[in-house]
């Protein structure tokens, strides 16, 4: 048998050159071109086994070839490139039916491992739905970074399937934002979008507000009223903050994502479900698992597709891009347009952002407003957060022989009362448990003498963890005391 022979196009000449010479090197004979016209007319031909071609071209898109491509001759997988990483690229390209979408610039051996599997895939892609419409202008999620590529080729391949999907993320890192992108792009996008937290509601009203109930099926339901599982029927239901979930309710989805149907609280008729499900948190569920916190099976049937939004102090590249996305929407919203100097980008950069994309979010919505100067310089920006990081205004005062949660309990009301003006940050949890973990390690450190396998010894912790937990809360290691 002949090797298979690839289509390559691209109007970038030094691409196509690294392309034929990867390819060729790895057996396949190429054909390059770097005009879309050529390309239909070796498709046309009956030519090649593989398409690979660039979305912009000079004499037409190569996104709009691909349903031609598609329809022509079905079993010809195309994978499509593209420098203008958005996620409107990555949705397009998997809506037209290309079997990849493979952002600019790549790794060849990523390259060659698509290549390899797009030729031995057997059946064709489903037929592509309808794209919506022109979007590119609201676009909702920003950022360029690999990181975020790799999101927005998730969120491409998940539109032509119901998948379930673990969102895991920090705080503020967007997992709701991809929540909706998942259901606005997907399948469902005519039906529903239900959410439901966890965190937020007693949990002895969970199974209520999932299934529903029947009137007086316990003392306050004057009516039959539907849950959330009825509610998004069509669409997608979204559970936030999974972790969160009460043993009693898990067994519960458990049994509804087993068997496909339900009945509310006091009713007998099952009804069937008929959701597509998206669940999110920002706990390590492994370990709740392991704490006996979180059922196993569960988790199994919830993680079918995990996604992991990483938190922004690990693309750092995004943070341009994503303060300019906030200032232009504060002036949107009648604040005056701002923009940053490269000092200010410099002190963003190096900030540890524990509140994520909201904290940024927030930060430049204060900038918008409070600043007059139409240039946000570094020392705007380090005052900002230097506000934020610091230690709440004298807590009342220490009460003799007061018990360790009390003192907390005092603390925690003075951080409340110094942010009464309505500025509180969007991190408290965080913060506090970090003002409680710094000193905790800090003293259990010094008492050892800096030795950290006989401090994680005394915290009951993982070597590994307390490391981890030394560098994050940026806890100065003293050596050689010991
Ligand atoms: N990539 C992004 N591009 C633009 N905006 C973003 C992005 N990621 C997050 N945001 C914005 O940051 C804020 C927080 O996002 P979101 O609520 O989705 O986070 P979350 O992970 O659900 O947070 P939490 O765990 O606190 O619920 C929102 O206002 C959202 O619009
Ligand atoms: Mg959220």
């Amino acid at each position: 048998m002949p090797p298979p022979t690839i289509l390559v196009a691209d109007d970038d000449r030094s691409i196509r050159t690294v392309l034929t010479q990867a390819l060729g090197r790895a057996g396949y004979q190429v054909r390059s071109t770097g005009s879309a016209a050529t390309l239909w007319r070796w498709v046309e031909e009956g030519e090649g086994d593989l398409v690979l071609t660039d979305v912009v071209m000079p004499d037409e898109n190569g996104l709009d070839l691909v349903p031609r491509i598609r329809r022509l001759r079905p079993d010809l997988r195309v994978v499509v490139m593209s420098a203008q990483s958005t996620l409107m690229t990555a949705v397009r390209s998997a809506q037209s039916g290309a079997f990849e979408y493979l952002p600019k610039p790549f790794d060849l051996a990523e390259l060659l491992a698509i290549v390899a599997r797009a030729l031995t895939a057997r059946s064709a892609a489903p037929a592509p739905p309808p794209a919506p419409g022109d979007e590119d202008a609201k676009l909702p999620l920003f950022g360029r970074s690999a990181a975020m590529q790799e999101i927005y080729r998730s969120i491409a391949r998940l539109t032509t399937a119901d998948l379930t999907v673990m969102i895991h993320g920090e705080s503020g890192t967007g997992k709701e934002l991809v929540a909706r992108a998942l259901h606005n792009y997907g399948r469902r996008r005519a039906g529903p979008f239900i959410a439901i937290n966890m965190a937020a509601i007693p949990r002895e009203l969970i199974e209520s507000e999932l299934f529903g109930h029947e009137r007086g099926a316990f003392t306050g339901a004057l009516s039959r009223t539907p849950g959330r599982f009825e509610q998004a029927s069509g669409g997608t239901l979204f559970l936030d903050e999974i972790g969160d979930m009460p043993p009693e309710a898990q067994t519960r989805l458990l049994r509804v994502l087993q068997e496909g149907e339900f009945t509310s609280v006091g009713g007998r008729a099952p009804i069937r479900a008929n959701v597509r499900i998206i669940a999110a948190t920002h706990r390590d569920l492994r370990l709740a698992i392991r704490n006996g916190q979180f059922r196993e099976d569960l988790f199994y049937r919830l993680n079918v597709v995990p996604i992991r939004l990483p938190p922004l102090r690990e693309r750092t590249e995004d943070i341009p891009l994503l303060a300019r996305h906030f200032l232009d929407r504060a002036r949107d919203d009648g604040l005056d347009a701002k923009s940053l100097d490269a000092g200010a980008l410099e002190v963003l950069r190096a900030h540890r952002w524990p509140g994520n994309v909201r904290e940024l979010e927030n930060l430049m919505r204060r900038v918008a407003a409070l600043h007059p100067q139409e240039v946000i310089g570094a020392e705007i920006i380090a005052a900002e957060l230097a506000e934020i990081l610091a230690p709440p205004p004298g807590p009342p005062a220490e009460q003799p022989g007061e018990t360790f949660s009390r003192a907390v309990e005092r603390h925690i009301s003075g951080f409340f009362a110094a942010h009464a003006d309505g500025n509180l940050p969007t991190d408290i949890y965080d913060r506090i448990l970090a003002e409680v973990e710094r000193p905790l390690i800090q003293t259990t450190l010094s008492l050892t003498r800096g030795n950290q396998i006989r401090a994680a010894a005394m915290l009951g912790l993982n070597r590994n963890t307390l490391r981890k937990k030394i560098r994050d809360l940026e806890i100065p290691v003293i050596r050689g005391l010991g």
